[in-house]
Order: C-alpha cells, then sequence, then structure tokens
C-alpha cells in the first residue's frame, strides 16, 4: 500500500510517501520520500507558535512539500494529460478558499503533473492547533478529489506512539510490542500517561493539570534570555551544569510528587522558576545551574509517576513518545530506573528525527486504522480537532 501522509497540527509542515507491505502491525515500511519545513524561525520572535501565522505559512509550504515528497521518491504520475470536471475543480477551490492562493497552486500542480496512483492519504486530524490542523485536513481532502484516493484522518498522539517505537533498519518492532503497555507523551501541548491494553486500546490514567511539560521548559528558557523552542538548550545547559559540578542555584519544588495519583502539574514549578530569577541577573553558570534544577525536577516526576503507572497496570512494555523525549537526560534517568525497578520492561525512546513533529508517524498512524478509511467523495466528515484525544 502506498500511502501519502500530511501533518500541519502545529509548526511543522511535513509530507511523506511512504510504501507498506503487509498489515498493521506486521507490516514493513519504505520511506520513499520524506518532506518537512519547519516554521520555528517565523514564530521565535513571538516566543511561540502563532496559530495564523502557522496557518498562513502551512498553506504557502505544503504543494512545495508535496513536489520534494513525489520528487524524492521517485514516483511517476499516470502520464494522462488530466483534465478535471468543473465539478471537481469548483469543490477543490471551495476546501481551500481559505487559505490564499492554495487552490491555484494544488490545481497547477495537478495540470502540470497529472495523477499520481496513491492507496491512501493520512493526514492529522487532531489535536493540535485548529487553524493549523484545517489546512492539512482541507489541503489532503482536494488532493482525495482530485486523485481519487480516500483518506484516513489521524490522531497526532497515536502517531507520536508509533513513532517512538519506528525502526526503519528493523522490520519486527511493531509486531514485537507486549501488552499491557504504558505509552507516556511529552510534547509542548501534552503530558500524559496512557495504558494499552492493545493497538488502538488506549485509556488516559494520567495528565497534566496545567502546562505542558515541553511549554514548561520553553517557558523557563524565555525566563532566562533563551528563545523558543528553548527546550533542547535548557537540556544542553543542564548538561553542562553537570559536567562542570556546579552547585544547586534554587531548590525547586517537584510537584504532584505525592499526589497519589498519575497526575502531573508544572505551572508552580515554572512559578518558582520565576521568582529564583526575579529582579536578578544571573551569571552564566547560575543559567547552568538553574536549567540543571528544573530539569533534574521535571524528570524525578516523570520518571516516579511513569513507574508507579507501569506497576499499577503490570506493563510490559514502557513507549516514551513526543517532543520532549527527545531529552537525553530524561531518557538516561528513565532507563537506569527501569532497569532497577523492572528488568523485563522493555522500553522505547523514538529514534532522533523522529521524536518532534513529523509526517512519518503520520503514515504508520494512518496504515494501523487503515481499515477505517473515507471515500474521497465523503470526507467532509473529517474535521479538525474531531478526535482531539486517544483516550
Ligand atoms: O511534539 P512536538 O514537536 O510538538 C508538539 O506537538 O508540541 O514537541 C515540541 C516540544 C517543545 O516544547 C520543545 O521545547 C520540546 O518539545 N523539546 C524538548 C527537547 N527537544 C524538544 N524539551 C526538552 N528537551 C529536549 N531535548
Ligand atoms: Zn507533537
Amino acid at each position: 500500500m502506498l500511502l501519502l501522509s500530511i501533518e500541519t497540527s502545529c509548526d511543522e509542515t511535513a509530507v511523506s510517501l511512504i510504501k507498506a507491505e503487509g498489515e498493521f502491525p506486521n507490516a514493513t515500511y519504505e520511506i520513499l520520500g520524506d518532506a518537512l519545513w519547519s516554521q520555528i524561525d517565523i514564530h521565535r520572535e513571538y516566543g511561540g507558535v502563532f496559530p495564523a501565522l502557522a496557518k498562513r505559512e502551512h498553506a504557502a509550504t505544503i504543494v512545495p512539500m508535496l513536489e520534494k515528497a513525489i520528487r524524492e521518491s521517485g514516483l511517476e504520475a499516470n502520464g494522462f494529460t488530466p483534465t478535471i470536471d468543473q465539478d471537481t475543480e469548483a469543490k477543490v477551490r471551495a476546501l481551500l478558499d481559505r487559505e490564499h492562493g492554495l487552490a491555484d497552486q494544488l490545481l497547477t500542480f495537478h495540470r502540470e503533473h497529472g495523477v499520481y496512483t496513491i492507496d491512501l492519504i493520512a493526514v492529522t486530524s487532531g489535536p493540535g492547533l485548529e487553524p493549523a490542523l484545517w489546512v492539512g485536513v482541507n489541503f489532503a481532502k482536494a488532493v482525495a478529489l482530485l486523485w481519487d484516493i480516500p483518506v484516513i484522518p489521524v490522531n497526532h498522539m497515536e502517531g507520536h506512539i508509533l513513532a517512538s517505537i519506528f525502526d526503519v533498519e528493523r522490520d519486527d518492532q511493531l509486531s514485537a510490542i507486549a501488552f499491557p503497555t504504558i505509552a507516556l507523551l511529552i510534547s509542548g501541548g501534552h503530558t500524559e500517561l496512557i495504558a494499552m491494553t492493545d493497538w488502538g486500546q488506549y485509556e488516559k490514567i494520567g495528565q497534566t493539570r496545567d502546562d505542558a511539560v515541553g511549554e514548561a521548559f520553553d517557558k523557563v528558557a524565555r525566563m532566562v534570555g533563551i528563545p523558543y523552542p528553548g527546550g533542547p538548550e535548557i537540556s544542553k545547559l543542564a548538561a553542562e551544569a553537570r559536567k562542570q559540578k556546579l552547585p544547586p542555584y534554587a531548590s525547586l519544588p517537584i510537584p504532584m510528587l505525592h499526589s497519589g495519583d498519575l497526575d502531573f502539574s508544572f505551572s508552580g514549578l515554572k512559578t518558582a522558576v520565576r521568582y529564583a530569577v526575579q529582579n536578578k541577573s544571573l551569571t552564566p553558570d547560575e543559567i547552568k545551574s538553574l536549567a540543571r534544577d528544573f530539569e533534574d525536577a521535571v524528570t524525578t516526576v516523570l520518571v516516579k509517576k511513569t513507574l508507579t503507572a507501569i506497576e499499577k497496570q503490570g506493563a510490559k512494555t514502557l513507549i516514551v513518545g513526543g517532543g520532549v523525549s527527545a531529552n537525553q537526560y530524561i531518557k538516561q534517568i528513565m532507563e537506569a530506573a527501569l532497569l532497577t525497578a523492572y528488568p523485563d520492561v522493555t522500553c522505547y525512546f523514538p529514534h532522533p528525527g523522529l521524536s518532534t513533529d513529523n509526517s512519518i508517524m503520520i503514515a504508520l498512524a494512518g496504515h494501523a486504522r487503515a481499515a477505517g478509511a473515507i471515500a474521497p467523495t465523503a470526507t467532509d466528515i473529517i474535521r479538525a480537532n474531531g478526535n482531539r484525544s486517544l483516550a
């Protein structure tokens, strides 16, 4: 099965072409084309993702990303000069009406290239920034109409779970997952513990009551003058503090550590950091220490609650996913704690490049859900944020 996948939920515009052979989870996957445009530089001056800008940028770059993914794949169009009936053209224009210039770009691409034979379009339909999601969803619907391809709406968080397991070098990764499984999803918008009894069977057993962990990293970064998204830089500074064995800068709380449930809260920790830096001018070493104090507090609570979740569910597998799962310190401490407490639990963190948003993970989730695909003429039932939650 040849899948075209589209991701526009936040600040990455990504399109991939993936060949899947076999049924999920026993399939093998080949990445034929993978195009990703990050808007981070554009949002940096706003200190976070600005939805209206994200939407505009997705609309401006999605056809070039489609073109790049197709070119990389070497896929050829069917060779016929495409004719578009008036009705289809009108529908495509109506779908892309609110994305300035996008209908013309897509129709021009279609006229120049022709029809590609693709079996399924997978598109992120949520959770995410609604204006950004709509660009991808409507674009998927328009391509589906032009090339007569069914569409499967995909949950972004299910994509993160699959991305953490996926290994392009190995075919048996997905089929080897033993249930019950715990997924810890940590990103700019989410901090969740999910219990999985099988593929597609999710129960949310813990979540943040306020800020997401990535959001806390970004806000702390901003307080010490590091631009968005500051998570990776805070982690780099924390690693230097550990290497230099710098003394602690602040005594920070570890929120919800003893709350007795599986929920998280990061706004108190963030406020404690704010008090620690308020009206002060920190030296570079003090910033490093503070970054480490913060990362330590976050890691302690993430590890403790995850181990509790594993215990409660009798889990055999732990999957850590989302942008913050790129954090090497969290990975190191989590893996060490697991080895001590639950040496039989297999732990998955994503390969570099698959932790932050991408469209490979959307293709995987689309393939897992392929049976629920929606006919190109019936795609009006797909809504942005229609499947906001995994569980
Ligand atoms: O999953 P993602 O790409 O987008 C969302 O769906 O939110 O996650 C982005 C988040 C940002 O908050 C970013 O600062 C954080 O992931 N992040 C990190 C690291 N790399 C990315 N946070 C801490 N340490 C990292 N190494
Ligand atoms: Zn994400």
